[in-house]
């Protein structure tokens, strides 16, 4: 008798025994997952394995972690982990540890998180707005870090896309769509307060943000609560989603995804399945799963049930609450093993809270039921850490490496063992290692702000979203509709200027030209041979000239004789001083045109300052000049604007071509309009290339919002204070100076080398254009900063480069964003004109900024394709200047001119 229930209870004890082995994993095992994680780590990062990879490695836009040095007031919000959570949190100059936060915890009901979007995000935006009253600040627009705890494809720091919904949110219409814009417009639907979404970070990464403004050796993020999952800093040459080779970007791992191809299957149990079964999402995050707070109950709850099932549990009895899905959270999962077995009436009147009557047996079995669960939770993420530390340590090409991480989460936090074992499974499988971890005492919110705070440092208003860009784009068609009405033209700013130049070239063009190319950034005199055998061909021979700043800044009559001058010797050169060749002038500057000849130069912008020159005939002065020297004679048959000069260039490749513009010293644009909108000629019928002169756009304050202190320093210096406000902020001749006084405030400011500020550095001119380009080239930009920063005597550290790089791009992506901005204004303009409900044209470009920077040009069309969705816009680079597309009105105006005498 007694050995036939000795014999009952071995066997039982052995199937529970057998049953609990499953979740055992040894130490071979155990590699293996690291293994393959680091596999997959690898897959996620590589472009073409991206799609299939099943941690997914997402690019989150934070290139550092904070210095100590950020400072200012932040909105944050913390949605995603057990709690909703509103704060605001104020940063301190100059120390760490100087960080004061006040924060809210609101419900998110579950019929609001698996409503809709629409109700999730007004319901977000109501408890901001109850935050905002609370604190007393709703009229203060402050900049916002939304933590938000979900995989995003990230395409900057202030965009997102949620991938899907993970843990145990599942709203409608919110899966791949930008949740920034969801909470903008959520924030507009209520009207009633303002912010600017600065920053959407995942809460590992203001895990790792926050934790790392108290340890800089941090560099990993690990959240271990009610989802799982880790990011850490990669090389931005690993990140192949990303452009560009230099520095790091912090990479969201979103490691709760692992095993989703089926790679961990063998270490699944029927338990794992049954719970990825009843879960919102069945299939994905098995690895979130198997380790993670939302989960461990519901295994738990699975095996017990499975036990009771088998009659080796609960007396076989399965009780309405043990059937009820979550009532076993992580918490109770906590105190269940805070308690040694032979406290087995403390752990029996926990399990009575939660309706299960047990006896002392059951208790001890559910105590080891729950440790199974969770040693085998603490050693996957143990796994999976030690294959990240292991990546960081061989891409840094050391022996080992230390680091730290930071953490945070309910079930690291609460429970007793988890973080011990985790720490040892680290230890054991990265012994070349040694791995820290540090707590987040204050969640990841303070984090989403430090990051709101790093890149809101002065930069923060250089940084437009694309509602913002459409905003200016709005404005820009506002001010081309003035420029052209009658009413409205006197008082337009961007002035819209007709040219005459009605098509472009047609093919049957021809002759011996000589084209003059003033404006830009050089002074160019060309040849330009147009024949017309079976095919047309151009050849072209071409010099620059100097143009002296003494000349360019003196009398008007000293700088036509130095024209006259060079365009002799030029003539001298060619052997055609006999000849009286038709002229072609491309003047790069606003001037009036009547009928091609006059040419009134309204006003200088860019380096040119010659007096009493506003307001004359070019032409005219130039004439003088010639006649003058008396040495040779010229036709001066026709004034162009470079843009259009650049416009005709190109349309003579592409018939198609019906936009010039210039992104040069100055920036400028033209493009062929209705002519029955322009008021300023007579006739209906046909088209005529508009100069635009948008360089002045906002010259009446309508860019204030977005003008920054360092613009206005720039407009102050400039030879023409208030005026080409628009070119001041965008083109070539301001950008390197921008930059320059970016950095001396940061340097002023301690915020870059150490706060030494040099006589160079205080030069105005010291840091050009061309050095921003040389600087944010992917490969060798880091050195040349160094170069360059060096030749100010400013001996910059590694950090100093990464920020002056940072700084460069910042300046010039604002300026391809502008300029997408108002170029997207005249090709909307262009497909209403045509009434047709897509557009497609090509634009023709020039300007050195354009050419020469490295990653201008793309990042002009990306945004301009965004900004006009409706649209096929071909960008054409002017490879030959404006000369020819000048010798082509040449053309037309000497023809034009020889039917016109023939006609008297
Ligand atoms: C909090 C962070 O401390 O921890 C959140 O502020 C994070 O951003 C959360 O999501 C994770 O833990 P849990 O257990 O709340 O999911
Ligand atoms: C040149 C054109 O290629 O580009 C000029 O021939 C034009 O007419 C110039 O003014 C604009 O660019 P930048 O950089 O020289 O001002
Ligand atoms: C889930 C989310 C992830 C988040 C983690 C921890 O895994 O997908 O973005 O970091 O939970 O909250
Ligand atoms: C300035 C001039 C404009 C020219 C542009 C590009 O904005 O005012 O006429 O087209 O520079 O060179």
């Amino acid at each position: 008798m007694v050995t036939a229930v000795a014999q009952r209870l071995a066997s039982q004890r052995k199937e529970i025994d057998d049953t609990l082995a499953t979740f055992t994993l040894s130490t071979t095992q155990l590699q293996e997952v690291k293994a393959k994680m680091r596999v997959e780590l690898e897959r996620g990062l590589k472009k073409d394995t991206h799609p299939t990879a099943s941690v997914k490695m997402l690019p989150t836009y934070v290139y550092r972690t904070p210095d100590g040095t950020e400072r200012g007031k932040y909105l944050a919000l913390d949605l995603g982990g057990t709690n909703f959570r509103v704060l605001v949190v104020k940063i301190r100059t100059g120390m760490r540890n100087s960080v004061r936060m006040y924060n809210k915890i609101y419900a998110i009901p579950l019929e609001i998180m698996q409503g809709t979007g629409e109700e999730l995000f007004d319901h977000i935006v109501q408890c901001i707005s109850d935050f905002l009253d609370y604190m007393g600040m709703k009229n203060t627009r402050l900049p916002l870090g939304f933590t938000f705890s979900f995989p995003c494809n990230q395409t900057g720091i202030d965009k997102g896309d949620l991938v899907s919904w993970t843990k145990g949110f599942k709203a409608t219409d919110c899966e791949g769509y930008d949740v920034v814009d969801m909470l903008r417009e959520a924030i507009k639907r209520r009207n009633e307060f303002d912010l600017d979404i600065v920053a959407i970070v995942n809460d590992t990464v203001g895990t790792m943000m926050t934790c790392a403004y108290e340890d800089p050796k941090c560099q990993i993020g690990l959240i271990a609560g009610t989802g799982s999952n880790v990011c850490y800093m990669e090389e931005m040459k690993n990140i192949e989603l990303v452009e560009g080779d230099e520095g790091q970007m912090c990479v969201n791992t979103e490691w709760g995804g692992f095993g989703e191809n089926d790679n961990i299957e063998d270490i699944r149990t029927r338990y794992d399945r049954e719970v990825d079964g009843g879960s919102l999402n069945p299939g994905k995050q098995r690895f979130e799963k198997m380790t993670s707070g939302m989960y461990l109950g519901e295994i738990v709850r699975q095996i017990l049930i499975d036990l009771t099932k088998r009659g080796l549990l609960f007396r076989g009895r399965i009780t309405e609450r043990l059937k009820t899905k979550g009532i076993f959270e992580t918490k109770f999962l906590s105190q269940i093993e805070r308690y040694s077995s032979h406290l087995w009436h403390k752990l029996r009147s926990i399990l009575q809270s939660l309706g299960l009557d047990s006896t002392c047996d059951d208790s001890i079995i559910v105590k080891e039921v729950c440790g199974a669960v969770s040693r085998r939770a603490a050693q996957l993420c143990g796994a999976g850490m030690a294959a990240i530390v292991d990546k960081i340590r061989e891409n840094r090409g050391l022996d080992h490496l230390e680091i730290t991480v930071g953490v945070d989460g309910t079930l690291y936090k609460l429970h007793p063992h988890f973080s011990t074992i985790l720490k040892d499974t680290v230890r054991e499988l990265a012994p070349n290692c040694k791995v820290d971890f540090i707590l987040s005492e204050d969640g990841s919110g303070k984090g989403a702000a430090l990051i709101t705070a790093v890149i809101d440092k002065y930069l923060y208003a250089m940084r437009f979203s694309d509602e913002t860009l459409r905003d200016i784009m709005a404005r820009f068609r506002r001010e081309m509709e003035n420029g052209l009405g009658g009413d409205t033209n006197p008082t337009a700013t961007v002035k819209m200027l007709p040219t005459f130049v009605r098509s472009i070239p047609d093919g049957s063009e021809k002759g011996d030209f000589i084209a003059l190319d003033l404006g830009g950034s050089n002074f160019r005199i060309l040849r330009v041979k147009v024949s017309h055998e079976k095919k047309q061909t151009v050849q072209m021979e071409s010099q620059i000239y100097e143009t002296p700043e003494d000349i360019i800044h003196g009398s008007g009559s000293r700088l036509f004789d130095h024209v006259a001058e060079c365009l002799g010797d030029f003539m001298e050169k060619q052997k055609i001083k006999d000849k009286k060749l038709p002229v072609g002038f491309t003047f790069s500057f606003p001037y009036l045109d009547f009928l091609l000849n006059p040419a009134v130069l309204l006003t200088w912008t860019k380096r040119f300052k010659a007096s009493g020159v506003e307001g004359m005939d070019v032409v005219k002065l130039l004439n003088k000049a010639i006649k003058k020297r008396g040495d040779y004679d010229a036709d001066i048959m026709a004034v162009v604007n470079d843009t259009v000069g650049t416009m005709m260039t190109c349309g003579f490749d592409d018939q198609r071509c019906e936009v010039g513009i210039i992104i040069g010293t100055g920036t400028n644009a033209c493009y062929m309009e209705e002519l029955r909108h322009i008021d300023m000629v007579e006739g209906d019928e046909g088209r005529m290339c508009i100069n635009t002169e948008w360089g002045a756009f906002g010259d009446d304050g309508t860019l204030e919002d977005i003008r920054t202190e360092f613009d206005r320093e720039i407009d102050r210096g400039s030879l023409n204070p208030g005026k080409q406000l628009f070119e001041k902020m965008v083109s070539g001749m301001y950008m390197g100076e921008l930059v320059r006084l970016i950095l001396v405030k940061m340097a002023k400011e301690g915020l870059l080398f150490e706060g030494r500020i040099t006589p160079e550095l205080l030069t105005k001119g010291k840091f050009e254009t061309k050095h921003v380009s040389a600087i944010e080239k992917s490969k060798e930009g880091l050195t040349k900063a160094k170069e360059i920063l060096t030749r100010l005597g400013v001996e910059p550290s590694e950090d100093d480069c990464i920020a002056v790089q940072h700084v460069c791009a910042i300046v010039s992506f604002r300026s391809a964003n502008l300029i997408a901005a108002t170029l997207g204004a005249i090709l909307t303009r262009l497909k209403d004109n045509k009434n047709s409900p897509r557009l497609r044209t090509t634009v023709g470009i020039d300007g050195s900024l354009y050419k020469m920077h490295p990653q201008y040009s793309r990042r002009l069309h990306k945004t301009v394709r965004r900004l006009v969705p409706e649209s096929d816009v071909r960008f054409l680079l002017s490879e030959s200047g404006s000369g020819k597309g000048a010798a082509m009105v040449t053309a037309w105006a000497s023809r034009l001119q020889n039917a016109f005498m023939h006609h008297v």
